[in-house]
């Protein structure tokens, strides 16, 4: 098979975004929108990509975070002449034999449809150049796919050049995308002139150029015309793509209830459950079995399997293990370790804690910085007192400790394996394995004393109704 660049046309300045981002940056479902055109394109035989852009430094430096440096290139085109103008100044940087030419912009191009362009090339009658088309119910604003009497491909001709009611009549549209021989596709530009309603040098005269019948178009898939120019398209695209995410993961053994959100970078086990208004983002992955119930938010979170995270709970940057249950309405923030069947529960916060096979935590704590053994339990209202104003402070805790309820353990602080801490208790030094630390005023009852008060109260009160 011969070489394939893909050219990939994103210079124009999208300002109908209304943004301090470059357009090809906006994310779609967790990644740049330029990232998924530029997959396509690879995923359909390219090995290099030549981005044709306005300048944007940036632009390069997000894209080395997701395709190997060396794969990409970047070349500058300064004012927007026109699509023959920006595949001409990507073509200079072309030396494979073919070329495929793909929009910057259309996130939801397919692989396999950019394919049959490039397959189209080693067709018997060898056309020189491809174009991806569509078949439109409402073709308005397109350019349309002119054929002759034959059926053959003469030209494409825009909206605004259209002549004839016949032509506007065309519901064949072209999607902008081709495949061809570098060598003809370069000679073609090099002869375009911008003699149109809009005084561009328009990519799509080539199709006249090289000769209508050495081109052949190839019908692909209508969600390739769906371009972001603005953030009403953005959101449409975005909405569009989660749904295409969706269904690849219910095909791969994913029940999906309702809406989920899962960005394009997640990875999801067999008999998954995702409950609806999960969002799940970045390198998030989750363990055969996993139940993630209605609207938890994940955030670069590893999963294992058979995990239950109950409804909305918040993780970041953090591990579970499997077996483990999280929630309902659990906050763990970056780099909390929950071990297998440990428990998280409600209104429980953890933050840099490792949280060890079995222990629990129920009900109503902040553990930070911390160290939880196998099997400890840990009581309601506990407490990590972790920063003293200046430094944050470790604690640890025993395997099999048990810490009563409302103790506020004072960093840097150890409880011993085993040992109990008595509900209540402020613990400032360290407790021994299997010791009992009491940390509380020790009780008092003083019989009938409330009845006496209650006496004295009321007196009190009617005394100071009279002096009215
Ligand atoms: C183009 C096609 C049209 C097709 C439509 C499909 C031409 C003349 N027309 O029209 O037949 O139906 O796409 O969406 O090609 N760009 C540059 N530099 C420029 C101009 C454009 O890089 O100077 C990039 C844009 O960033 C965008 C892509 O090329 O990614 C397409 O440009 P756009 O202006 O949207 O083309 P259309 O007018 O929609
Ligand atoms: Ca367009």
């Amino acid at each position: 098979m011969s070489k394939l660049t893909a050219v990939v046309l994103a210079a124009g300045q999208g300002t109908r975004m209304k943004s301090r981002l470059p357009k090809v940056l906006h994310p779609v479902a967790g990644r740049p929108l330029l990232y998924y055109p530029l997959r396509a394109a690879f995923d359909a035989g390219a090995e290099h990509a030549v981005i044709v852009s306005s300048g944007h430094a940036e632009i390069e430096r997000e894209l080395v975070k997701h395709f190997s440096a060396s794969r990409i290139s970047i070349a500058i085109q300064s004012v927007a002449k026109g699509t023959g103008d920006a595949a001409r100044i990507g073509l200079e940087r072309v030396e494979t034999e073919r070329v495929l030419i793909v929009y910057g912009d259309t996130p939801l191009v397919r692989a396999e449809d950019l394919s049959k362009l490039v397959l189209a090339l080693d067709a018997p009658e060898a056309p020189l150049v491809s174009l991806l088309a569509c078949e439109l119910e409402q073709p308005f604003g397109y350019g349309r796919v002119l054929r002759d009497e034959q059926g053959r491909v003469q030209a494409v001709r825009e909206q605004r050049d259209l002549a004839t009611p016949k032509e506007h009549a065309v519901r064949e549209v072209n999607a902008g995308m081709y495949a061809a021989l570098a060598s003809t596709l370069g000679d073609a530009l090099q002869r375009l002139v911008p003699n149109n309603a809009q005084g561009e040098y328009y990519l799509t005269d080539i199709v006249e150029l090289v000769g209508g019948a050495r081109c052949s178009a190839v019908l692909g898939h209508p969600d390739v015309l769906v371009g972001v120019n603005d953030r009403a398209q953005l959101h449409s695209a975005e909405l569009r793509m989660f749904e295409r995410i969706r269904e690849r993961h219910a095909r791969a053994g994913v029940t999906i209830h309702g809406d989920a959100y899962v960005d394009d970078s997640v990875e999801l086990g067999p008999d998954v459950v995702l409950e609806t208004g999960v969002r799940l983002r970045g390198a998030t992955r989750v363990g055969r079995g996993t139940l993630i119930d209605v609207g938890c938010v994940l955030d670069d979170v590893e999963v294992g399997e058979d995990v239950a995270i109950k409804p909305y709970s918040v993780l970041s940057k953090s591990q579970v293990g499997q077996k483990a249950q999280i929630g309902p309405f659990s906050h763990l923030r970056p780099e909390s370790t929950i071990e297998e069947e440990a428990h998280i529960g409600n209104f429980v916060e953890t933050k840099k804690t490792h949280v060890r096979k079995g222990a629990k935590a129920n009900h109503l704590a902040y553990l930070g910085d911390g160290d939880i053994g196998e099997n400890a339990n840990v009581g309601a209202g506990t407490i990590f007192c972790n920063y003293d104003g200046f430094q944050k402070h470790r604690t640890v805790i025993g395997a099999g400790a048990f810490i009563g309820s409302d103790s506020q353990l004072v960093a840097p602080v150890t409880i011993g394996k085993g040992a109990f801490v008595a509900t209540g208790a402020t613990v400032t030094q360290d407790v021994p394995d299997n010791a009992l630390a009491i940390g509380r005023v020790r009780q008092e009852n003083k019989l009938g004393y409330a009845s006496r008060l209650r006496g004295r109260l009321q007196a009190a009160k009617d005394a100071k109704k009279n002096a009215k």
